[in-house]
């Protein structure tokens, strides 16, 4: 299976790019089909993504397992051949309504599967809601699109910012920290995995020493390490993703506080980055909904394939994608292909059960995961799985009517 990159067309420097995994010619031609013909026009994803900045490796690892799902699937979905629409969401907010609007209007897309940053999902969400168009998330974990902004064409195939650091709390606290700073970028991840820790910690009865943050994307730690060395908690709770994480593990080591404070978080400090953190990251333990090392067949199966396909390690972000594929089939398999006929497609996506590289995952009411969260420690150069800090964790959809 191949796939092609056309010259992109600029929108106020933004890039697109045009992939296909199928038949491109025709497409264009048949926006509007009736239902007998649909079948025989591709099934356009918008790949709305960061394939630059902080997240750029994020955004290639999502993309790259999706790619690889419908790849195993010779290149159709429920007897839809795929074909790929991406743009770089460069993770800017201020820039995702133009670029959604441009995915649903001009490239009139059938679905948008996107993005890794909580701001731009905002944005997405309320385009998607907007204009009813399928949108699933692979990554951002901002807790509205699956709380007060659920809607029946909003799914995610990656976790609530909630749900994958809620169960830290009880862990952290059993593990006897009592005393718990945090540290993040401000913005709507942070914010609530943060809130979301320590809703868990201070119930079990620890106490916050201090939150600290910065803008995102900086990277400029010293000021607050050097509160950390003078606040000296019993631990620090850190959520960091893809570049910013690298440099933030780098710097906590090089200030020699990962040898008296032990470094905790989501467990985004760690995936994807691990290798360039290097022995920096040895003893960080993080909870997450995957880790690398889980004993499955399906997760040996992708990882195989994934390193067959790219030569990388799959990570988090890679399965998130793959999943995305999965979750589309079992919306497409269920009308044979029609996607026109929504409330079945909808009905059939929210009834998915699959066995994720994760492990079992199914959907709850607000089209979020039900899945397990691991305690993961770097060892050995991996995130190895040390005990499962919470099974089929269902995040409490909380502000989300029940959709019709
Ligand atoms: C977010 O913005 O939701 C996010 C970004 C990177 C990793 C995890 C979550």
């Amino acid at each position: 299976m191949s796939h092609s990159i056309s010259s992109p067309t600029s929108l106020n420097r933004r890039t697109l790019l045009m992939g296909s995994m199928g038949l491109l010619t025709g497409a264009a031609a048949f926006r509007f089909p009736t239902p007998a013909i649909a079948q025989s026009v591709p099934l356009k994803v918008g790949l709305m993504l960061p394939y630059s900045g902080t997240f750029a490796k994020l955004g290639k690892f999502i993309d790259d397992g999706m790619r690889l799902y419908v790849e195993q699937n010779g290149g159709s979905l429920g007897g839809r051949r795929i074909e790929f629409v991406q743009v770089d969401d460069e993770s800017k907010p201020e820039s995702a309504t133009d670029n959604m609007n441009r995915l649903v209007g001009r490239e009139k897309v059938d679905v948008v599967v996107g993005t890794v940053h909580s701001g731009v999902a905002m944005a997405m969400v309320k385009v998607a809601r907007d204009t009813n168009t399928m949108l699933i998330i692979p990554n951002a974990g901002v807790n509205e699109a699956t709380g007060p902004l659920c809607a029946p064409n909003i799914f995610r195939t990656s976790f609530s910012n909630w749900q994958v650091c809620h169960p830290m709390g009880k862990v952290m606290f059993d593990a006897g920290h009592r005393n718990v700073a945090t540290i993040t970028w401000r913005y709507a991840a942070g914010t609530q995995m943060i809130d979301a820790f320590k809703e868990g910690f201070t119930k079990a009865g620890g106490k916050i020493a201090d939150d600290l943050a910065l803008p995102f994307p900086e990277v400029e730690f010293q000021a607050l390490i050097a509160r950390i060395a003078t606040l000296k908690p019993d631990a620090m709770f850190a959520f960091f993703a893809g570049g910013g994480a690298v440099k933030f593990v780098k710097d906590y080591a090089a200030a020699g506080l990962n040898k008296s404070i032990p470094l905790y978080g989501a467990g985004f400090l760690t995936d994807g980055t691990i290798q360039a953190q290097g022995a920096d990251a040895a003893g960080i333990k993080t909870t997450l909904h995957y880790a690398d090392d889980l004993d499955l067949p399906a997760n040996k199966r992708f990882l195989e394939a994934f390193k067959a396909k790219t030569g990388n390690d799959g990570d988090i972000y890679a399965v998130q994608g793959y999943d995305a594929g999965a979750l589309l089939k079992s919306g497409l398999e269920a009308v044979k292909g029609d996607w026109s006929a929504r409330a079945a497609v909808v009905e059939a996506m929210r009834g998915a059960k699959f066995d994720s590289p994760r492990g079992p995952v199914s959907f709850n009411k607000a089209n979020n995961p039900v899945q397990n969260v691991y305690l993961r420690e770097v060892r050995n150069g991996r995130n190895e799985m040390i005990s499962i800090a919470g099974t089929a964790v269902d995040d409490p959809a909380r502000g989300c009517r029940v959709q019709a």
